[in-house]
């Protein structure tokens, strides 16, 4: 086969097979495509789109091209959930030791902040010692002995699609609705998932901006996982305005615990009893956890005894982390400046938009603008308001948690930019728009 014939077919929107895909996957990842070439490819999918199976067969070569890790010896099922990139986004860290409490393994692989919505590793790693970077082996033990593993992506999990995504960031070809899904699924796929719940963000804190072009993502990436044998639920969710109040890896880390302890933000609580109700319902195999009543008893009572806690508490130290800051989350990177933002004017919160918050945090320097830049884990902002709420002049409805004075005043220029005011009651966001279920029954192999 030649590159510039199967570059040649697409641009003229022709249906690639599935053998085309595999070897031009397969000869860029080998290097003996060079990247104008596999550019060129990259923009004749932006401009022409993919079909179903042409999609599904993009993500199982980008799969295939490194390790595929089979955790069937070590836990059976292996329940996996990703989120398409947030704000304040945390429910990793919570939904994970919820579902392993309940006696189902999990065992995930985790990335690094992206633009302006952060990564679970990079929060994770805001408590002293916690180990991101485990040998195989070791992820497989913990795995196996505590039914808990969180930790970095290896650098043999689906090495396509790191070539291909740095190609696509300078060459305009990311927001490819194929490319997105095909690179997310292919990472899950590689990852060793049976059943994938995914949370698909919408809204001015998303990738996604629309509920629409949400929902058209889950929908692809819902259709590769069904095509390619795994159980998928995707939940369409609102990021117009943070999850929770914390933004920045050690408050984040600090709401997290405040939920596994029962307590906690009731919007980022409600977040995670339904998405760890997701990931019980595909590992029960359509047999347990049929009945979302009893289901939800189940998580409220972990968070409520403490066994959700607990298995939290189990992961940080077995992946070496500090439980002192776990026990005590003031032991956790603390600012050295804690400052109210309090509302210009009375009325009701019309906007908290996420996207300016992010700006606000960033600012401080809670994320990276390019990869390998250090984060200072302590900084941030908790958000106390939503949507809908009504607020009196003055009130506070934000802190700001920042090391560098000099940075006040841009956080704060993007903190005003973020709320919204009016006279008259508006209506709160909901949490989640839309379930797409896969269309065939969890539990088949
Ligand atoms: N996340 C990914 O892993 N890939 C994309 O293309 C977009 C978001």
């Amino acid at each position: 086969m030649r590159a510039i014939d199967i570059i040649a077919k697409k641009r003229d929107g022709l249906t690639l097979t599935k053998a085309e895909i595999a070897w031009f996957v397969d000869a860029y990842s080998r290097d003996s495509i060079p990247d104008y070439q596999a550019a060129a490819f990259l923009m004749a999918v932006y401009i022409r789109g993919m079909a179903r199976e042409e999609t599904v067969n993009l993500t199982l070569a980008m799969a295939h091209s490194g390790d595929v890790l089979d955790l069937s010896d070590v836990i059976g099922y292996a329940v996996d959930k990703h989120s398409s990139g947030g704000v304040g986004d945390k429910t990793s860290l919570v939904v994970l030791p919820l579902v392993a409490s309940c006696g189902v393994p999990v065992a995930k692989m985790s990335g690094r902040g992206l633009g302006f919505s952060g990564g679970t590793l990079d929060k994770l790693e805001s408590i002293a010692g916690y180990n991101v970077n485990l040998s195989d082996e070791e992820f497989r033990r913990l795995a196996k002995e505590n039914g808990i593993v969180l930790s970095g992506q290896s650098k043999q999990l689906a090495p396509a699609d790191g070539k291909f995504y740095a190609l696509r960031d300078v060459t305009a070809t990311v927001p490819s609705l194929p490319l997105i899904a095909s690179s997310i699924m292919s990472k899950k796929i590689a990852a060793g998932a049976n059943g994938i719940v995914l949370d698909v963000k919408a809204g001015r804190g998303a990738f996604m901006p629309t509920v629409e072009s949400a929902r058209e993502l889950a929908r692809v990436m819902v259709d590769i996982g069904v095509d390619a044998g795994r159980d998928m639920i995707a939940v369409i969710s609102d990021m117009n305005q943070p999850l929770g109040s914390a933004v920045g890896n050690a408050l984040e880390v600090a709401e997290s615990i405040e939920i596994l302890r029962g307590a906690g933000p009731a919007d980022f609580r409600e977040h995670c009893l339904q998405v760890a109700g997701y990931m019980l319902q595909l590992a029960g195999q359509g047999q347990r956890w049929t009945d979302p009543a009893e289901v939800r008893t189940l998580l409220e009572n972990q968070l409520a005894n403490g066994q959700a806690f607990a298995k939290f508490r189990q992961l940080v130290s077995a992946q070496g982390g500090d439980v002192r800051m776990v026990d005590d989350p003031s032991k956790l990177p603390q600012a050295r400046i804690v400052e109210p933002f309090v509302a210009a004017q009375s009325g009701y919160i019309a906007q908290m938009d996420a996207q300016e918050i992010a700006l606000a945090a960033f600012e401080l320097g809670a994320g990276r603008e390019k990869k390998g830049d250090p984060i200072d884990p302590a900084i941030g902002v908790k958000v106390y308001v939503k949507v809908g709420d009504q607020v009196d002049s003055g009130a506070p409805l934000v802190t700001i948690y920042a090391n560098d004075e000099s940075k006040l005043p841009a956080c704060r220029a993007y903190l005003e930019r973020a709320v919204g005011y009016s006279n008259s009651p508006v209506e709160p966001l909901p949490l989640f728009y839309d379930t797409i279920y896969g269309d065939r029954e969890p539990g088949y192999a």
